[in-house]
């Protein structure tokens, strides 16, 4: 049986990446029916209208996206389509697998974390505002319903990948409230799974503790914010943003991306390294139960990079996108 998926080019290197993916899984024998659809509302589209409705309608009924970046303007401009698609989607946790890839250089060995990121909260709610001229609020918007939720998909998601300690990172020294309910919602859901090792750091601690000892973290349990800073942090450590996938991942469907945003700066210009959308392919089929087609994948990526001499320039090597991406298949099983 075949799996329609709802193929999402994204905007700058997006459609470059996502060709690449597609052409790759493809030729992995993976039995994959592509939808392809863009994510942001066309321009004549109704006012305020952010996500072009087809996309969400495409997602929800085939239940599975691969999806490349999209742009999102700084210090005003509209919100964030990616935002808005993971929550539109109560697609509440992102899992974002960083781990040394052979062949790629970086300053460390042994790298083996697996960040769990709330994805629907926190200080990503959107909702700010002016309260007299001269100051504004940004809300951080903390449930005990999505931190008990998190903790659950964690907790779970160590158990099945044999996984054997988890660290909640949080600021609840300070925020008392906000990241004091978090931390309480977790120590109850940790109760229940005595096997796997519950520990407590301070982000400001973690982050110091993941450029000196990146190997003694095992799965990260973390609010929106400190998610989305220590996962390009933990990505630093093993080659940068080229090489990290993700997976944002829900009870009704799962959506999975490179971690990288649009890179302005190499769009167009056939540049873009697709192995990190391409590492989140394989997260995907592995969701699909298309298994055999993963590990191809995941062995024509590993082959590739042992022989380093179609690599591309952010990790040091010549290649543009096209050769990396024949390279790949040519080094498929
Ligand atoms: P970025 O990830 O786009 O780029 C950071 C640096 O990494 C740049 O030098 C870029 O050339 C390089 N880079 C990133 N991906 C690469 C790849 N696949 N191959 C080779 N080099 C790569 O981050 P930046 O510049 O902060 O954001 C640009 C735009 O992307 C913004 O509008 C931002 O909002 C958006 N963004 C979207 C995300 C998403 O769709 N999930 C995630 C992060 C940012």
């Amino acid at each position: 049986m075949s799996h329609k998926v709802t193929l999402i080019p994204g905007e700058g290197i997006g459609p470059e990446v996502a060709a690449a993916a597609q052409r790759v899984i493809d030729a992995s024998g993976a039995k994959l029916e592509w939808e392809e659809i863009h994510a942001r509302a066309s321009e004549g589209s109704e006012k305020g209208q952010l996500l072009n409705k087809a996309v969400i309608e495409s997602v929800k009924r085939n239940r599975v996206a691969l999806k490349g970046p999209m742009a999102t303007a700084i210090a005003g401009g509209p919100p964030s389509v990616n935002v808005a698609l993971r929550k539109t989607l109560d697609l509440y946790a992102n899992l974002r697998p960083v781990k040394n890839v052979p062949g790629v250089q970086s300053r460390f060995e042994n790298v083996d974390v697996v960040l769990v990121r709330e994805n629907t909260e926190d200080l990503y709610s959107g909702l700010e505002h002016e309260v007299v001229p001269g100051v504004v609020e940004s809300l951080k918007i903390i449930t005990e319903k999505a931190s008990t939720r998190i903790a659950h998909f964690a907790f779970e998601y160590a158990k099945r990948h044999g996984r054997k300690k988890i660290h909640a990172i949080h600021k609840a020294n300070i925020m008392k409230l906000s990241d004091g309910l978090f931390l309480k919602s977790i120590r109850a859901v940790a109760e229940k799974y005595p096997d796997i090792e519950y520990k407590e750091l301070i982000v400001d601690n973690a982050c110091m503790q993941m450029v000196l000892k990146p190997e003694q973290y095992d799965v990260l349990l973390l609010p929106n914010l400190y998610g989305d800073v220590m996962s390009d942090l933990a990505a630093g450590l093993v080659g940068g943003l080229g090489v990290v996938p993700s997976g944002n991942i829900g009870d009704q469907a799962a959506m999975f991306e490179a971690v990288h945003g649009t890179a302005p700066d190499i769009a167009g210009k056939g540049l873009a390294n697709p192995t990190a959308l391409l590492m989140s392919s394989v997260m995907m089929l592995d969701h699909l139960n298309e298994s055999s087609a993963a590990r191809r994948i995941q062995a024509a990526l590993e082959k590739v990079y042992r022989e380093a001499k179609h690599t591309t320039h952010d990790v040091g090597g010549k290649a543009g996108t096209a050769e990396f991406t024949d390279a790949v298949i040519s080094a498929l099983d």
